[in-house]
């Protein structure tokens, strides 16, 4: 059987986590798509940095286009992260010569989703993007496969493990705000641009990707109403608790009368419900169907390991040759919603 030839830029936390995977699982993986998956080039910015994995065997490119680009690449996947510049180019290179792309960037999706989506279906190639949302939870797949024969009613969720981690911890060691944020900056998991996370943006990234394909509308992270935790204090932690309650970082889309709703905002959650008791980094979503009723997903949102599992899960469905549209229809077939924005006129 033919190999599937990988090109992956990025060898940070998730790519050396698709290394080792492809490293350790070689005759796994290719029992289980039914075809060799190979890395035939890698790109990052430092050639020399140790990265606790061997590279051997693999050219190297410096610059990501060169590797999106080169002939023995059929997958590009993109780890580098960035809402525009290195990796939009490079995955736009992969797309105009009809290659298929996996990638993890949930920024660059949820400002230029729709666009790469025409792109792909215009050249024939399949954009897949499991890992960027909710980390090691398969929810795309869940959707666009596992519940293709629902009308999504509605989505929410927690999907930014490092705001869990800081509420659990606030409310369990009885810690404020600021104290928490240091000691989540000191543990690495805080994003280079830490308000994307505690400002809710990462999350309401993740959340307009998910309305896409949830209710077949063009990814509108605009239309998300955002706030984060950064004003949570201790003192609305205690009183949450006395009533009865957390708080949480909460995600919800869902269609109404008024529009499409796309919220991300601190919420309360009773205590003792499965939100209310998720802990530290975990995400959880929960969708609703209108044959389903409701399915509830929970596992790790970020990490080597998990990012890397919901990598991996894309490139074996590429390699048996699943073909599905980026947002789980076509590009074109996808609707522009009103937002439903509680603070819009
Ligand atoms: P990271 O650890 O910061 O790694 C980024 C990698 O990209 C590094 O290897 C870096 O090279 C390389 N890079 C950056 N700019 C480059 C450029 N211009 N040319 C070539 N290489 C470049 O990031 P990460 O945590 O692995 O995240 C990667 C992506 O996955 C991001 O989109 C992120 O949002 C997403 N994601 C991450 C997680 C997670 O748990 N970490 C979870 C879900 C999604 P050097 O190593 O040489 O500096
Ligand atoms: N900063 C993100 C989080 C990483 O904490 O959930 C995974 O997307």
């Amino acid at each position: 059987p033919t190999p599937l030839r990988l090109g992956i830029a990025g060898l940070g936390t998730v790519g050396v986590g698709v290394v080792k995977i492809i490293r350790q699982k070689a005759n796994v993986l290719a029992a289980r798509t039914g075809r060799p998956v190979v890395i035939t080039a890698v790109s990052a910015r430092s050639k020399d940095k140790d990265r606790g994995v061997s590279l051997a065997g693999y050219a190297w490119e410096d610059d990501p286009v060169a590797l999106a680009k080169r002939d023995d690449v059929d997958v590009f996947v993109e780890l580098m992260g960035g809402e525009d510049g290195p990796a939009k180019d490079a995955i736009e290179a992969a797309l105009e010569l009809g290659k298929d792309v996996v990638t993890a960037n949930k920024a660059l999706l949820a400002h230029h989703g729709h666009a790469l989506a025409q792109t792909a279906e215009s050249k024939g190639s399949v954009i897949r993007f499991e890992a960027a949302v909710a980390g090691g939870i398969p929810v795309i797949k869940a959707l666009t496969e596992g519940l293709a024969g629902n009308d999504i009613t509605r989505v929410m969720g927690v999907m930014n493990g490092t705001c869990n981690y800081i509420l659990t911890r606030m409310q369990d060691a009885g810690l404020p705000y600021d104290e928490v944020f240091a000691e989540a900056d000191a543990l690495g998991y805080l994003e280079a641009d830490p308000n994307l996370d505690v400002g809710g943006i990462d999350a309401g990234h993740k959340l307009s990707l998910l309305s896409s394909i949830a209710f077949g509308t063009k990814v509108d992270f605009g239309g998300v109403e955002l706030e984060g935790i950064q004003r949570i204090s201790i003192e609305d932690i205690n009183q949450a608790a006395e009533l009865g309650f957390k708080i949480k970082l909460l995600g919800v889309t869902q269609m109404t009368g008024r529009g499409l709703e796309q919220r991300m905002s601190p919420c309360l959650v009773p205590a003792d419900s499965p939100l209310g008791q998720l802990q530290g980094g975990t995400n959880m979503v929960v969708i609703e169907g209108d044959a389903v009723e409701q399915v509830v997903l929970r596992g790790p949102g970020a990490g080597e390991g998990p990012t890397a599992s919901a990598v991996m899960g894309d490139v074996c469905d590429i390699a048996r040759g699943f073909r599905l549209p980026t947002f789980g229809v076509p590009a074109d077939m996808l609707t522009t919603a009103k937002s439903a924005q509680s603070n819009s006129p």
